[in-house]
């Protein structure tokens, strides 16, 4: 029997619109053992959040036999936990599609390697930047090219931290992703262009003079921002404290400040409570995984 634990991620970082991805240390975690027979036993924990069929981690595994004629393989999941807040923009449903390939990797003996997981996770997602930095942990860069995603990891600062702000209403991405224009200006892609190299340089430097600059987008955020209650008054928030810059995680609708690592009283500064919010808002401090997609043989 082996668990498999796989963090959640928060992807785009701004003006990387479906390119760049960072994994977070909150994790979807199960444990998956072969039986001799071919039933195929599912265990949930007391709380269950979605049916078996709607089951990513399920339907991911079950893809994944699928492609090496094993359909009939039978085995006991357990989903042990979700530490993921769904459709909040965390990266919840890359991490459950993760692990249900992952599951069926170890139940084929480790036929597929790394880089194919990768292939098939983004193939099943629609886009790599939550499923690559899920599988390598840290802040991923990656592009699909003709099915065949490439990617190249970049450290994310150790002096930097990351407050994480979730509220309590969900996003679903598909509506999120639907708002989006289908074309846009050249001023609008080169302004991204510049954003996004700006940033790489900045995080890789660790000079952070136009950090805040470097986390405009132009892209998605503007549009996803208007259907995403209490955001402004989130942004005013956050652009008069001490944070470098803020992003939409993913399509939304949580929101993550970057802030230089143990800033004393961030948290207080951005006072939510009494402005006029309309939603709760829990605001977290959350590591960047630096492990990516762990697999643990227990006994
Ligand atoms: N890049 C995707 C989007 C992430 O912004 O729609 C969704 O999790």
């Amino acid at each position: 029997m082996v668990k498999i634990k796989v963090p959640a991620t928060t992807a785009n970082i701004g003006p990387g619109f479906d390119t760049l991805g960072l994994a977070l240390n909150l994790f979807q975690t199960i444990t998956i053992e072969k039986k001799e027979s071919k039933e195929k036993e599912i265990i949930w924990p007391d709380e269950v959040l979605v049916s078996n069929q709607e089951n990513l981690v399920i339907k991911a595994l079950e893809h994944a036999l699928a492609l090496k004629n094993q359909s009939d393989l039978g085995y006991t999941l357990t989903m042990l936990s979700t530490e993921i807040p769904i459709s909040r923009g965390l990266g919840s449903s890359a991490a459950a599609i993760v692990s249900g390939l992952y599951a069926a990797n170890y139940l084929l003996g480790y036929v597929f390697s790394q880089q194919e997981l990768i292939n098939i996770a983004t193939a099943l997602e629609g886009h790599p930047d939550n499923v690559t930095p899920a599988i390598l942990g840290n802040l991923v860069i990656a592009s699909s090219i003709h099915n065949e995603v490439i990617h190249a990891s970049v450290p994310f600062p150790n002096d930097l931290e990351l407050v994480v702000l979730v509220p309590n209403f969900k996003l679903n991405t598909s509506e999120s992703r639907e708002i989006l224009p289908k074309t846009y200006t050249k001023e609008q892609c080169v302004s991204n262009i510049s954003r996004v190299s700006l940033l790489i340089h900045s995080l890789l430097t660790k000079d952070y003079t136009h950090l805040k600059i470097a986390l405009n987008d132009f892209i998605h955020q503007p549009y996803r921002f208007t259907i995403i209650d209490d955001s402004q008054l989130l942004i005013d928030e956050l652009v008069a404290s001490q944070a470098y810059g803020y992003f939409l995680s993913g399509a939304g609708p949580t929101i993550i400040a970057i802030i230089d690592k143990g800033l004393i009283g961030f948290q207080k500064s951005i006072n939510i409570l009494d402005k006029g919010f309309q939603h709760h808002w829990q605001i977290l401090t959350i590591d960047v995984n630096k492990s990516g997609a762990i697999v643990e043989v227990i006994k």
